[in-house]
């Protein structure tokens, strides 16, 4: 079953099954499980407490940080038949400007899988089914960053590094790039449109200013 072509197809709000294979575009998945996408108000209470308690395992005291709501979060989960989050991460988007063009831009934040999951393809499924869904959101592009040692967990669920890109968050006033000091971060992308494909080569090697803003200062 080609079970992220339901995942985009329905929206958000849904559940869909990832099938009998758990294979997308030959990235190794789970089989069995559900994908389900909700933007950030809407993640029914079971999913939004297991959900929570995912991120505090991971970071003890932020888990129930909301994400700004002017970047539309949206919170993709892994869950099990019997309604068992095993992995979540969240959407984020803005549009951005890059040497003069505008980009709708989306991008990857607080990806976790349960420690009693870890090691077992839950986050390579969940991170390949969140850039499908970027992918056919009509986002331009896909970019984010990563900790330099989780540069092959990403580029196993399809992502590329962006060789030389900073990231800059913040804001213009306040910035907050991707290689400030104690920073050993990578930049990962796709790029998904005819616009986004034809500017790619200009995110090579640039800093590139993404600006979420003071809550979200940099993904
Ligand atoms: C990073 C994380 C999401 C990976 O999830 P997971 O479900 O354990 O990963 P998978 O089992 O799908 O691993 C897929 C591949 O990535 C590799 N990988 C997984 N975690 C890794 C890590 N922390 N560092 C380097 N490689 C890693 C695996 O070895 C595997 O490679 P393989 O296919 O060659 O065996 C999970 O370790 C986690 O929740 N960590 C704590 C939170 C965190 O650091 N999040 C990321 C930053 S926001």
């Amino acid at each position: 079953m080609d079970w992220i072509r339901y995942a985009v197809s329905w929206g958000p709000n849904t559940l869909c099954s990832t099938g009998e294979e758990g294979q997308l575009n030959g990235v190794k998945g789970v089989a069995g499980m559900d994908i389900g996408m909700y933007a950030e108000d809407y993640v029914p209470k079971q999913f939004r407490i297991q959900a929570h308690a995912l991120r505090e395992e991971a970071w003890p005291g932020l888990g129930g940080i909301p994400h700004d709501p002017a970047l539309n979060p949206l919170t993709i989960l892994l869950v099990t038949p019997d309604g068992e989050v095993t992995a979540v991460l969240d959407v984020l988007s803005k549009d951005i400007e890059h040497e003069g063009v505008r980009y709708r831009a989306a991008g990857l934040s607080s990806v976790v899988t349960a420690e009693a999951h870890q090691g077992k393809g839950h986050g390579r499924q969940l991170v390949a089914a969140a850039r499908e869904i970027i992918a056919k959101s009509g986002a331009d592009l896909g970019i984010f960053t990563c900790d330099r040692p989780l540069r092959g967990f990403y580029e196993g669920a399809g992502w590329r590094v962006l060789e030389g890109a900073v990231l800059v968050g913040g804001t213009p006033e306040a910035p907050f790039p991707s290689d400030r000091p104690g920073f050993d971060k990578v930049t990962m992308a796709g790029f998904f449109t005819e616009r986004g494909r034809r500017g790619a080569a200009s995110f090579r090697d640039a800093r590139i200013g993404l600006y979420p803003g003071e809550i979200d200062r940099l993904w």
